[in-house]
């Protein structure tokens, strides 16, 4: 039996913290089926040599061939480039991969204590504002059209209130703005607010507490200013653009957006993939952080059921993070990334 693995690092530092989480996995050895990994194109760099972000090759590879994915970073431009959109905002939509599930989580100061912070932003992935966009001739206006569904808020609250029931604190937030966009938030908050209550639930939800609470003042809440406010959130569930705010926001509470992972899931494929960007700053210079692409290929395997792997890859970044000896440079430290793989392989 073998585990396919699709990689598409993409753009920037895709390419250097994909290859890490590669090798973290094949450390794995006989806990998880013998990986296969297929390398795929998309990105920014794939448009300009061939005209085209996202190859029919690689989503078609993907669907037919592959048990899960990988994806690094893209670097999209900021400008209109006709022709251009975001491969990585496509492949969610071709895969179905409805949500985006962003655990950010601190490490405890020693095993076995609580962690300072602890909570899974599962952001919506496939609607929202990023859906239309036009502008007129002149292009003095232009115009972004948000787009929110029952369908889609249904299917991420549920999978939102599935998520919190298997966490030891079992709390939601809905995170909207429905006081300012009361028809779209407002169908997004009734529609999760609901899940409870459709057919078949049958009362699976109800050990878990729902709070609300608005984009703006979450992020607020986030950032712990009084003691008794430490610990807030949970679960937090989120259309689209809030979802990617809040967990770039969530990701300065442990300290760098190299740390957070995600998973973006549907009900038949699931493809790993951190939070981060492709990092243009820090790009050739060999010192992005793996760990968030480390992390993602643990939620990854979770994800599909390899619990035993899945807990090495997390347990050894842990370790690397708690010695604090070898850590690249946005964590204060003075490592490579091949350093902090390095390290990690050792503890794996
Ligand atoms: P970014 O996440 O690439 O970088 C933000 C800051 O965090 C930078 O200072 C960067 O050096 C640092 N950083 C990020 N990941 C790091 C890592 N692994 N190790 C060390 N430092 C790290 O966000 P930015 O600068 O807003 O966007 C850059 C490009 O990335 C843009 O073209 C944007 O479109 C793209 N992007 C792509 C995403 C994706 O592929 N899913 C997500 C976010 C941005
Ligand atoms: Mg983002």
């Amino acid at each position: 039996q073998t585990l396919k693995i699709g990689l598409i690092p993409a753009d920037g530092i895709g390419r250097e913290v994909i290859p890490a989480a590669k090798a973290a996995i094949e450390a794995l050895g006989s806990d998880i089926p013998k990986p296969q990994f297929i390398d795929l194109l998309a990105g920014w760099e794939t448009f300009t040599k061939t005209g085209v972000a996202l190859p029919q090759e690689t989503v078609d590879v993907l669907r037919n061939e592959c048990d899960c994915a990988l994806f690094g970073s893209v670097s999209s431009p900021s400008k209109k480039v006709t022709g251009y959109s975001s491969p990585i905002v496509a492949l969610r939509k071709e895969l179905d991969l409805y949500a985006n599930i962003r655990p950010v989580l601190s490490v405890a100061p020693e095993v076995g204590q609580q962690p300072v912070v602890d909570l899974i932003v599962v952001r919506e992935n496939t609607e929202c504002l990023q859906e239309v966009q036009t502008t007129t001739d002149t292009g003095k206006e232009a115009r972004a059209t948000r787009v929110i569904t029952e369908r889609a808020s249904r299917r991420i609250g549920q999978m939102a209130f599935e998520l919190a029931l298997a966490r030891p604190r079992k709390h939601l937030t809905i995170i909207h703005k429905s006081n300012v966009l009361s028809i779209t938030d407002g169908l997004f908050r009734e529609t999760v607010r609901k899940v409870p209550t459709l057919p078949g639930i049958d009362g699976k939800y109800d050990g878990v507490t729902i709070m609300e609470q608005l984009v703006d003042s979450a992020v607020y809440r986030l950032f712990p200013h009084h003691v008794s406010e430490n610990r807030v959130f949970d679960i937090m569930v989120a259309p689209n653009l809030y979802g990617d705010i809040l967990s770039d926001a969530a990701a300065a509470l442990v300290g760098s957006l190299g740390l957070v992972p995600s998973v973006n899931a549907g009900d038949n494929f699931v493809m790993g993939e951190p939070v981060h960007g492709s990092a243009p700053d820090i790009v050739g210079k060999g010192i992005a952080n793996p760990l968030a692409s480390i992390r993602s290929a643990a939620l990854m395997l979770r994800h599909l059921g390899y619990t035993v792997g899945a807990d090495r890859l997390d347990t050894a970044v842990d370790q690397v993070i708690r010695e604090g000896t070898t850590l690249t440079p946005d964590l204060q430290g003075k490592s490579s990334t091949t350093d902090v793989l390095e390290a990690v392989l050792r503890r794996i």
